[in-house]
């Protein structure tokens, strides 16, 4: 089932002579369970695109359908764009963006709270995450006390609070060395491969492709579509 459908979105930045077009009309479709990447230079408008699928960013042209709503079709369709969001995208900035005063646990129930779960059970639930995130011995630690990767990992669990079925990372290993970008990485393969949600990394970082099930390429706003050759281990488990 695809959990999102982008049709002729494109979005351009002013008007005239100060007209900047950073996403040509693009379409392309991701399913439930797919971990898609996109690539491309900085300003190609791999956030453009992320911001618009976001609903935070009002593209120009185009339609979006997000789990079966069609959210923006020539304008925003008037769906209640926060309530909107927080039940069916996760999102995963360049930098955590965590609440500095709350612990770890604190930061994902949050989530959870605003989304009508109790204090208690959401407090449940976030430790529980933080588990599955492989850092539930952090669960008390304010977000300065904690490591560049172990943050993002708190942030994907934020993300993850209300398991949306559609999560957007935008450079989320950017600030991270390569072996925590890659642990980072290798959580949002599970996260697609187990949780079964529709996962768009933005990446520019070519070390960071293997393993995606689609890879998407912008450049100078225009999308196309990658061909990959089959990672040799994929190739060798199917053989075998
Ligand atoms: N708010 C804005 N106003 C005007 N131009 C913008 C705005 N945001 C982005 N742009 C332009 O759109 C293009 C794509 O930007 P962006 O999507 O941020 O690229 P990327 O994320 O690939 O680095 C760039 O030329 C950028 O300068
Ligand atoms: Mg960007």
């Amino acid at each position: 089932m695809a959990i999102l459908q982008v049709q002729d979105v494109g979005k351009t930045f002013g008007s005239g002579e100060q007209a900047v077009q950073a996403l040509k009309p693009c379409s392309f479709s991701v399913q439930e369970g797919e971990l898609a990447a996109l690539l491309g230079p900085s300003g190609s408008g791999k956030s453009t695109l992320l911001l618009s699928i976001s609903l935070i960013l009002e593209p120009t042209t185009g339609r979006i359908t997000i789990n079966g709503q069609t959210v923006y079709d020539n304008g925003w369709t008037g769906v209640d764009e926060r309530a909107f969001r927080r039940r069916n995208i996760g999102f995963i900035f360049q930098q955590h963006n965590l609440i500095p005063f709350l612990t770890a646990q604190e930061n994902v129930a949050l989530m959870m709270q605003l989304n009508g779960a109790g204090r208690r059970e959401a407090g449940r639930r976030a430790k529980e995450l933080l588990g599955y995130l492989e850092i539930a011995h952090r669960a008390d630690s304010l977000p300065a006390n904690l490591s560049g990767g172990e943050q993002q990992r708190v942030a994907i669990g934020r993300a993850l609070a209300n398991e949306p079925p559609l999560i957007l990372a935008d450079e989320p290993t950017a600030a991270l060395d390569t072996e925590r970008g890659t642990k980072v990485m290798a959580l949002l393969r599970k996260i697609a491969r187990e949780r079964r949600s529709a996962v768009i990394t933005v990446t520019h970082d070519h070390r960071m492709i293997a393993g995606f099930d689609t890879v998407y390429h912008l450049d100078d706003g225009r999308l196309s579509r990658m061909d990959q050759a089959p990672a040799p281990g994929l190739h060798q488990m199917a053989a075998g």
